[in-house]
């Protein structure tokens, strides 16, 4: 039988989620969306409580949830803000390689000190000159030795300029495509790495984004992923389990914009009667509230797949796909409800479109999603 309540353990972990998020993240969520303020010493707290390196296995001092008990953490805490979740979760991208393809010696070393003390980490998979296509990336990897030579830059990494661990893609040989591409584990004080300034975006203004150039940087053997050109089953499969977390973000940034325009609608008064009572708004929040329910059904049907075993490539990209678009929807719908007020600055449902915006783009823009579900399906006609 399918079963959609929560056990004791999953109620517990939401509520401690929606007590951070509430209580920690939400007063300080419209302050950091004005000046651009990467809040550290909120995300130095979630790793306090548990609530940063969701995916890492307790023997390595991680919080070792399943996907679903994830999906429910992630969107309590996109409730109270986009931008700082997109930063606590990000350590959960950057170490899924490690946890994939990494030798249980590599783990040790890597994920245990790591995660004994807060530290961010980064996923260095985008290039400039062509993010969707990953598999034309031009961050080169020569053989140097025991080890490798790095060189090549990346761009809009998440938490980039204050993370102090990379996982970074690189090809040993451009004309391999993706049976090129390799990956490895860098620490930003290796020598010739430099992290960008953080730039200024229009959403998800708590998280820092930049670039990462590797010039000329080292890299020994010990500190490669898999095997050479298992790199980009990596980034994949690392993607597959990622992109669910996503969908909850999304469903969290809706369901605040939901929550906002109907506790509006039942205060706002027009021709004599709240807002809530005319038919043009109540046809808005019942498209809001379905958007809503289905984003998070797709999300947990996702992570369900994944927990039980399945590889989930369609799921989450159908979650992840689904639950942004539907973000964007519902943020807009909250704006119309609020009238002239939802455009000013003043009240906070701008924020969550433009907080919504990213969730379209970001882990593979939709346009990747629908290419992904397309090619699942049609294996299944074929
Ligand atoms: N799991 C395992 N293997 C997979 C896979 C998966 N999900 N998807 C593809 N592969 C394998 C294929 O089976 C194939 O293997 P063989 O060669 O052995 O047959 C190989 O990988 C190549 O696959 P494709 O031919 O499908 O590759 P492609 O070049 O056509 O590209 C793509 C596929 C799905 C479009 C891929 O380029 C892609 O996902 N692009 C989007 C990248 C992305 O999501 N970037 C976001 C980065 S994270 C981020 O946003 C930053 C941040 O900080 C938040």
């Amino acid at each position: 039988m399918v079963d959609f309540s929560l056990t004791p353990d999953q109620e517990s972990l939401r509520d401690l989620a929606r007590k951070f998020a509430r209580g920690e993240m939400a007063p300080h969520a419209a302050e950091c969306d004005k000046t651009s303020r990467f809040p550290e010493e909120i995300y130095r707290k979630a790793h306090e409580v548990g609530l940063m390196n969701l995916n890492v296995p307790t023997e390595f001092g991680g919080s070792g949830l399943g996907l679903f008990e994830q999906c429910l953490i992630v969107e309590e805490l996109a409730y109270a803000c986009g931008g700082m979740t997109t930063s606590i979760i990000a350590n959960c991208l950057a170490l899924e390689p490690i946890l994939l393809g990494a030798t249980p010696e590599q783990q040790r070393r890597w994920l245990a000190p790591f995660c004994a003390e807060y530290h961010l980490a980064s996923f260095c998979l985008t290039e400039p000159s062509g993010g969707s296509d990953a598999g034309a990336l031009r961050t080169r990897a020569r053989k140097d030795g025991d080890g490798y030579v790095l060189d090549g830059e990346k761009c809009f990494i998440t938490n980039a300029p204050n993370a102090s661990l990379y996982t970074v893609f690189a090809t040993l040989d451009p004309e391999l495509r993706t049976k090129g591409i390799t990956a490895f584990v860098v620490p930003r004080e290796a020598k010739g790495v430099t992290a960008g300034k953080d730039e200024e975006k229009m959403g998800h203004r708590a998280s820092s984004t930049g670039t990462v150039r590797f010039e000329g940087v080292r890299v020994p053997a010990a500190d490669r992923i898999g095997a050479e050109g298992e790199g980009f089953s990596i980034a994949m499969r690392t993607l597959d389990q990622t992109r669910t977390p996503i969908g909850a973000l999304a469903t969290g940034i809706a369901q605040a914009a939901l929550d906002l325009a109907a506790g509006y609608a039942l205060k706002r008064v027009t021709f004599g009667k709240p807002i809530a009572e005319h038919e043009a708004i109540q046809i808005k929040l019942a498209n809001m509230a379905q958007a809503v329910r289905a984003a998070r059904l797709l999300t947990w049907n996702s992570a369900w797949t994944i927990d039980a075993g399945g590889r989930g490539t369609l799921e989450s990209s159908i979650a992840k796909c689904f639950a942004s678009d539907a973000a964007l929807h519902v943020a807009d719908e909250a704006i119309q409800t609020f009238g002239g007020y939802g455009y000013m600055k003043e009240y906070p449902v701008e924020k969550l479109l433009r907080d919504a915006k990213l969730t379209q783009i970001y882990e593979g823009a939709n346009e990747i999603q629908r290419t992904v579900i397309a090619r699942e399906l049609l294996r299944g006609y074929a």
